[in-house]
């Protein structure tokens, strides 16, 4: 598990004493002729180790400059040095979150990694600490073998800069978030079951000024959350609503949140087969997500008020499924009819997005695992972004605050008839028609989205964005910067800002 409280972070400008248990990071770029040489910060060019430094051969070491790379070599005196590569480029303040991750990262076994980077300003050594703090995790509780765990319980930059309390603060209690979100979306599927969320999210506010309610199956039957009801009745595990809510005293800006929260998805009737089964643990991603946001916003004691809706349910066949051609009525008064039982994401959103509206928050974003065409557009790393214009902007800004990739795909218009429904108001999927999944996913949410309080045209709806993570939810290829195999558990980061922003 990778709840990271206890970690350590702090500057100095002195050498730290060196034990086994520590590494030390120097970073290596390229000469002009392509030769490594390492880049000794000025806080260390008088010491001894910079001499030591100095007379490595890095060329004959194999040091490697590029990006991220990590080549280790253990001074005589014992120091295991970690040769961080640079790259070419000059660095943004991203490429030092990259790269601090990728230190951590690597080097997980250590007590104590102390950064001897060059710094060029304080926001590099801010998103430095950033990358570290996110990257200091491992998923283990599965796993008996003792040998590879991380250890890593301390993390220091030797620099004359300074890194303020309040600083070092929010990355602990962001890092924190964001690791907590992938524990959730990394507990396999058996063990993770809708009233299995609901308690943990119950669990983690305990001590927190949030208020959580939770709608079990009677509830939901009695607030006719007809989607959330459709999706889970499959399941011998039934599906819940969890509202998270956090209203500090004097806040004036409401921001709601809408997650995708599917424990398990196999398509239910609409079965999918078995390759495309694997990995669908993944699809409480957006639930995950937005219960650890409004946490972290808790825990940070923002003046915004923030409600966060879980939509939860395991898609299962059975015999008490939903069947194709089944037709929910909801309670904004429109009729789907499910044609497959394999977009249930939209099914329960949509009973998210009533819920949300109802309270008129200045802005709504829902955070789901929605479609495999969002993978086929953008692949791993961007989530599709979709929505109102001002919503889009807000987002976007966010997202490139903390470093975190998101691309704005449009509502078109013209794929509104995908949705069209012969016998009820929508359907929720055309079988056999595959163009532009992502955008369709995105116009069906939208019509569940309310209209501006006192407005009586039903295009005039809240300010609201769609991002589908499908794709970055989930790393299943090589680890990269601050993040490993497995759950991801970005876009906290990107909600966290996006709040800061509305203050
Ligand atoms: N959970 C899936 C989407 C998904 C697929 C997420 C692959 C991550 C990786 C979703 O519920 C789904 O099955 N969507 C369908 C929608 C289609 C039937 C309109 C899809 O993408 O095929
Ligand atoms: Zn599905
Ligand atoms: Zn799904």
């Amino acid at each position: 598990m990778g709840t990271m409280n206890s970690l350590k972070l702090s500057t100095t400008t002195k050498l730290p004493k060196f034990t086994d248990r520590d590494a030390l990071v120097i970073g290596v770029k390229p000469d002009s002729k392509g030769n490594p040489v390492a880049v000794i910060p000025t806080a260390l060019e008088s010491s001894d180790l910079a001499a030591v430094v100095a007379q490595l051969n890095l060329t004959a070491l194999g040091a490697s400059t590029s990006f991220e790379s990590l080549t280790r070599y253990v001074t005589p005196s014992g120091v295991a040095i970690a040769l961080l590569g640079l790259g070419k480029r000059e660095l943004t303040v991203d490429d030092y979150r990259a790269l601090a991750g990728a230190a951590v990262r690597q080097l997980g076994t250590f007590a104590r990694v102390h950064f001897a980077l060059d710094f060029a300003h304080q926001s590099a050594l801010v998103a430095s600490f950033e990358g570290a703090a996110v990257a200091n995790y491992e998923f283990t509780l599965f796993k008996g073998d003792t040998k590879a765990k991380r250890v890593t319980s301390e993390i220091s930059a030797i620099t004359a800069l300074k890194l303020p309390k309040v600083e070092a603060e929010r990355i602990l209690v962001l890092s924190q978030a964001v690791h907590q979100t992938r524990d959730l979306v990394n507990t396999p599927p058996n063990e993770l079951y809708p009233a299995a969320v609901a308690s943990a999210a119950l669990k983690q506010a305990k001590d927190l000024p949030v208020k959580v309610t939770i709608w079990d199956e009677k509830k939901l039957q009695a607030d006719s959350m007809v989607g959330i009801l459709a999706v889970g009745s499959g399941s011998t595990r039934g599906p819940r609503l969890v509202k998270i809510e956090y209203a500090p005293k004097g806040a004036k800006k409401k921001l709601a949140l809408v997650g995708k929260g599917i424990t398990f998805d196999s398509g239910g009737l609409s079965l999918k087969p078995p390759t495309s089964m694997i990995g669908m643990k993944y699809d409480m991603t957006g639930a995950a997500t937005v219960m650890q946001t409004v946490l972290a916003i808790a825990k940070l004691g923002l003046p915004i008020k923030v409600t966060s809706w879980l939509c939860l349910a395991e898609n299962l066949p059975s015999g008490s499924a939903t069947r194709p051609n089944d037709i929910i009525r909801y309670r904004n008064g429109k009729t789907v009819e499910i044609t497959n039982t394999d977009a249930e994401g939209r099914l329960v959103l949509a009973d998210g997005l009533i819920s949300a509206s109802a309270e008129h928050p200045d802005l709504i974003v829902d955070v789901a695992t929605l479609t495999g065409a969002a993978t086929v557009a953008l692949g791993n790393r961007y989530a599709g972004l979709m929505g109102t214009g001002a919503a889009i902007n807000a987002v976007k800004d966010a997202a490139a605050a903390a470093g975190e990739l998101v691309w704005h795909m449009p509502l078109a218009p013209e794929l509104k008839k995908n949705l069209e429904g012969e016998t009820a108001d929508l359907i929720n999927a055309k079988l056999g028609n595959p163009a532009g999944g992502m955008l369709v996913g995105g116009l069906f949410l939208q019509e569940f989205v309310g209209t501006k309080k006192g407005s009586n045209d039903a295009d005039d709806i809240l300010e609201w964005a769609h991002l589908d993570i499908a794709g970055p939810a989930n790393n299943d290829v090589a680890p990269y910067g601050y993040i490993g195999k497995g759950a991801s558990g970005s876009y906290v980061r990107t909600l966290v800002a996006l709040a800061e922003s509305m203050i």
